[in-house]
C-alpha cells in the first residue's frame, strides 16, 4: 500500500463494521478495497458497486452457487442492500503473480491449471458459465490457492445475453458471431488462454493484436492460421482447450481428469 493510499483511506469505515486499507481493484461498475473487519480483525475484499443491479446480479449467482473451493464466496454476508460484498480476500491475481515470479515450474502450472479448471467444472456443473475466465479474474493466495472470481458476466439459461468478457480471451464463434448462446465451451477457450499465460509466463501474443483493436480480424487470424504462432511449452491442456471447433474443445470435468493422470 502506497502513503496516498494509506492517507486516502485512513479511518475510513463501511458497513459499521470495516476499515478500509487500500483499493486493489478497479472495474467498470465496482471497486474493490482491502478492509479489515473491526471486531476480529479479519481482512476481507470488500467489492463496492457502483450500479445496484450489477450488486444484485453477481450477489445473487454467488449466495446460489454451493462453496467450492476454487471459487470465490462471501465472507459475510449481508442482507441489506448496500451495494457491498464481503469477500474472501486473496493475495493477489494470477496476472500480477505470473508478473511477480517470471518464471513458474511445472508443478506450480499444473496446480494452478487443475484448480482453475474445477473450479470451472463446479460452475458449470450448477450451468453457470463464467464468460469472463481472464487472468485477472483468477486470484491466488500466499500458500497457492486459486479462486475465480468476477461473476459479473455470469450466465445461467434462463437468462438474456449479449457479448461479454474481455475479446482477447473470447472463443473465435463468439468473436465471429456476437449472437450465439452462451455455452460451457466459451469457458473452455477462455481457460485455454489463461493456460497460455500461465505456461510463457505472461508474455502471451495475442495482447500483440490489441493496437488493431478489431476484434473480428483476430478471430479470422486465429480460426485461419490455427492458435498464434506458440511453439515452445504447447502443453496438452493448451491443445486440448484452445480448438477452434467448440465441439472438439474438452470440458472443464475432462481437464480435471487430464491433469489428474498426469500427476
Ligand atoms: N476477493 C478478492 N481478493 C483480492 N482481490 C480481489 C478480490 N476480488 C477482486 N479483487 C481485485 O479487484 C479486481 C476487480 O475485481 P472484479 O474483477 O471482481 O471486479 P469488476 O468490477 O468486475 O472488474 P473488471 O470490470 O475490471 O473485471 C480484481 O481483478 C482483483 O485485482
Ligand atoms: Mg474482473
Amino acid at each position: 500500500m502506497t502513503t496516498t493510499e494509506q492517507s486516502e483511506y485512513h479511518n475510513e469505515t463501511i458497513l459499521n463494521e470495516f476499515h478500509l486499507q487500500s483499493k486493489i481493484g478497479n472495474g467498470s461498475f465496482s471497486t474493490v478495497y482491502k478492509a479489515s473487519e473491526i471486531r476480529s480483525g479479519e481482512i476481507f475484499a470488500v467489492k463496492r458497486f457502483s450500479d445496484t443491479s450489477e450488486y444484485y446480479f453477481e450477489r445473487e449467482i454467488l449466495i446460489n452457487l454451493p462453496y467450492h473451493k476454487n471459487v470465490i464466496y462471501i465472507g459475510r454476508p449481508y442482507e441489506i442492500s448496500q451495494n457491498y460484498l464481503v469477500l474472501v480476500y486473496m493475495d493477489e491475481t494470477l496476472h500480477d503473480f505470473i508478473k511477480r515470479k517470471k518464471v513458474l515450474n511445472l508443478d506450480e502450472q499444473l496446480s494452478i491449471s487443475a484448480q482453475l479448471a474445477s473450479g470451472l467444472c463446479h460452475c458449470h456443473d450448477n450451468y453457470i458459465i463464467h464468460r469472463d475466465v481472464t487472468v485477472t479474474n483468477v486470484l491466488i493466495n500466499a500458500i497457492g490457492e486459486v479462486r475465480l472470481c468476477d461473476f459479473g458476466c455470469a450466465y445461467k439459461p434462463w437468462m438474456g445475453f449479449s457479448a461479454a468478457g474481455a475479446p482477447y480471451t473470447r472463443a473465435p464463434e463468439y468473436l465471429l458471431d456476437k449472437c450465439l448462446k452462451p455455452e460451457f465451451c466459451m469457458d473452455m477457450w477462455s481457460y485455454g488462454c489463461v493456460i497460455v499465460d500461465l505456461f510463457v509466463n505472461g508474455e502471451t501474443e495475442w495482447y500483440d493484436f490489441l493496437p488493431d483493436g478489431n476484434y473480428r480480424n483476430i478471430a479470422k487470424t486465429i480460426s485461419t492460421k490455427g492458435f498464434l504462432t506458440i511453439q515452445h511449452n504447447r502443453h496438452p491442456i493448451i491443445e486440448m482447450t484452445l480448438q477452434i471447433d467448440p465441439s472438439k474443445r474438452a470440458t472443464a470435468n475432462e481437464v480435471v481428469r487430464y491433469i489428474e493422470s498426469i500427476q
